[in-house]
């Protein structure tokens, strides 16, 4: 499986990078996000969400309490947050997983410890504070469709 490893400089290169994995994915895909508390993976999704077209006047807040928020755009955006998930029997409670691979497109930040739930998962995007401002993205293909957003994100530099 593919890994793309990025340096972001500061929030305006991740910015950047969240405008530009949002004009490769497509209906159905679902980005798993991980990182340590404040690496930026709220941050990363409110500029994901923008540039997908989701009002830019809507406030784009950690989905903490709610876990699951939902944007309508030019693809309906799902974004999630499982930190304070339990154990499986709640993430079939929280109905996420019909809600996937279908016409929305999923962020799910601490996704990977149920990453078997959230069948087909495309990418896991960790992000890794070097300082400040700077991160170090990771990138994993998790699926076929997964490989073929990181084929285009090499070929679209
Ligand atoms: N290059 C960068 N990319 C993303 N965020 C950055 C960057 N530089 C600085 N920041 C700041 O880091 C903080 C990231 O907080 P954020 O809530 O997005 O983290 P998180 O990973 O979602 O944390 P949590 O695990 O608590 O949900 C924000 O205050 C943001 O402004
Ligand atoms: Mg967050």
């Amino acid at each position: 499986m593919q890994t793309l490893h990025l340096d972001i400089s500061d929030e305006d290169a991740m910015a950047a990078f969240a405008a530009k994995l949002a004009g490769h994915v497509a209906p159905g895909d679902t980005v798993i996000l991980e990182g340590t508390l404040g690496a930026g993976k709220t941050t990363f999704a409110r500029y994901f969400a923008w540039a997908l077209g989701v009002d830019p006047d809507e406030p784009i807040t950690s989905p903490t309490f709610a876990l699951v928020h939902e944007y309508e755009a030019r693809i309906p955006l799902l974004h999630a947050d499982l930190y304070r998930l339990g154990d499986t029997r709640e993430i079939h409670e929280l109905g996420l997983e019909e809600r996937l691979g279908r016409d929305a497109v999923a962020l799910v930040e601490w996704g990977a410890r149920f990453a078997d739930e959230l069948h087909p998962v495309a990418l896991e995007m960790v992000i890794e504070p070097v300082d400040d401002d700077r991160r170090r993205v990771t990138l994993s293909a998790r699926s076929a469709r997964g490989e073929e957003i990181l084929r285009a994100l090499r070929e679209n530099p």
